[in-house]
């Protein structure tokens, strides 16, 4: 069984909804390590009480590459597989994804390439387009770049403030994670150029 190495920030719903689906059996894989750079992160409240490991490896004060040396460390020791950025607000450094090449995902609360970086779904809704929705990709050096696993499209209402549509985009989220480490995981995929596309005899 593969194992899966959760990197977050705040408060965790993504691990938590990859959490149930491994619970459940959805998932075929182990959550061997969740952790966060910030000791005050729900997420790691959650990992505890699921009785998972969980580590705290501090950014503050710290050049990148160092606090990369020191994750990636943890990762290896926990033989992780799969490394999922799950809310992890912190860019990764080109050493820290050459250590695991297409073996690093990142889900990101808007339709890819529109709306990179922080508060996606406040920059969607102020932008007023009519749909948005999140995207899990594979991780490069470039911020929210990375080849694109899975989208799932919401469409923004009239009534909608950007709360209620990242509420939306949010429960999306969490069906549209653990769709693509499925597919990472059984390897269903190849890449070509930047299309992740299913083997044919998949389809
Ligand atoms: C999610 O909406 C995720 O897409 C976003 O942070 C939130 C974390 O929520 N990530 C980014 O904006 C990365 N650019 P969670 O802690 O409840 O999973």
């Amino acid at each position: 069984m593969k194992n899966l190495g959760i990197l977050l920030s705040g408060r965790g719903s993504n691990f938590e909804a990859i959490a149930d689906n491994v619970a459940s059996g959805k998932l075929d894989a182990n959550i061997a390590a969740v952790i966060s750079n910030r000791a005050d992160a729900g997420g790691i409240e959650a990992a505890r009480r699921r009785g998972l490991k969980a580590l705290v490896i501090p950014s503050k004060g710290k050049p990148r590459e160092q606090h990369d040396r020191e994750v990636v460390a943890a990762l290896l020791e926990h033989r992780v597989d799969l490394v999922c950025l799950a809310g992890y607000m912190r860019l990764l450094s080109p050493w820290f994804v050459q250590q695991f090449p297409n073996r690093i995902l990142n889900i990101h609360p808007a339709l890819l390439p529109a709306f990179p970086g922080l508060e996606a779904q406040k920059q969607a809704f102020d932008y007023g387009v009519k749909v948005s929705g999140c995207t899990v990709h594979f991780v490069d050096a470039d911020l929210d770049h990375g080849a694109i696993l899975v989208q799932k499209v919401v469409p923004v209402l009239d009534s909608d403030d950007h709360h209620t549509l990242a509420a939306r985009i949010l429960e999306q989220e969490h069906i549209a994670y653990s769709e693509a480490i499925r597919m990472v995981l059984e390897g269903k995929y190849r890449i070509e150029g930047r299309r992740v596309v299913m083997k044919p005899q998949e389809r």
